[in-house]
């Protein structure tokens, strides 16, 4: 990996957590010592200027799981990309295969919630994946360079993006590909990002998803054009995403 791309390991905790869970939160600052990895939790929005005070003065990154493309308005329920930021996020998760799923958000909302995250100085995580008939019909590589090319506007550098690739059919399944396909999608990635951003696709970010454990963790992130992983239960337990960033290369 070229020394540009520092690993990053975030943890997303989904609709999970509670006040008490700042336990885990400090737990997880406090374990951090010794780890080159950058880390990152994403709680849920309604832990997130608890947990952005609490970390305060350490390294440890507070991310959203989505946010409105508006910066304000009229959109009950919602929350803008601005009111993360002021909430102490520094970064977003977009387009995550569950909001894709749930809330049907298709390839040209997602672009229009990067340029939101952009707008309010966040850094977007693009989530993309293929579901498992995909896979099986040979199809994931042009299924995730799609959504990436669709998902993410022009003007991307390595400071404004990082890609998460999960491939639905791994998220929450204990099962995950081998890393040769991890290997051949995140090339494929890479690829797609040099041609529309050109050397700056050499600095961007491509983290693994999908069923990332202690177990797993070391042969994911070793994998050539892995920088970092998108990690859904482990994240929870302070000790198992500890474990996961300890075992970053
Ligand atoms: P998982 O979730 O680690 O629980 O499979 C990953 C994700 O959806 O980001």
């Amino acid at each position: 990996m070229p020394a540009r791309r520092r690993t990053l390991i975030a943890g997303n905790w989904k609709m999970n957590g509670l006040r008490q869970a700042k336990a885990e939160l400090r737990a997880v600052a406090a374990g951090m010592g010794g780890v080159g990895a950058e880390l990152m939790l994403c709680p849920p929005f309604t832990l997130i200027a608890a947990f952005a005070a609490d970390v305060a003065g350490t390294s440890l990154m507070i991310g959203g799981q989505d946010c409105h493309a508006a910066e304000s308005g009229a959109h009950t329920g919602d929350v803008a990309a601005e009111m993360l930021k002021d909430a102490g996020a520094v970064a977003v998760i977009l387009g995550h295969s569950e909001r894709r799923a749930d809330h049907r958000e298709g390839d040209a909302v997602v672009k229009a919630k990067v340029k939101a995250a952009w707008r309010a100085g966040l850094l977007p995580v693009v989530c993309v994946g293929e579901t498992l008939d995909e896979r099986d019909a040979g199809e994931a590589a042009a299924v995730v360079t799609r959504q990436l090319r669709q998902s993410v506007p022009d003007g991307a550098t390595a400071d404004t993006l990082v890609v998460a690739y999960e491939p639905i059919w791994a998220i929450g399944t204990g099962r995950t590909p081998t890393t040769d396909d991890v290997a051949q999608i995140h090339g494929a990635i890479r690829h797609l990002l040099a041609e529309r951003f050109g050397a700056e696709a050499e600095g961007i970010r491509i983290l693994y998803g999908g069923s990332v454990k202690p177990d797993n963790a070391a042969a994911l992130l070793a994998t050539a054009d892995v920088d970092g992983a998108l990690v859904g239960g482990a994240s929870l337990k302070a000790a198992d995403f500890l474990a996961i960033a300890r075992a970053a290369p």
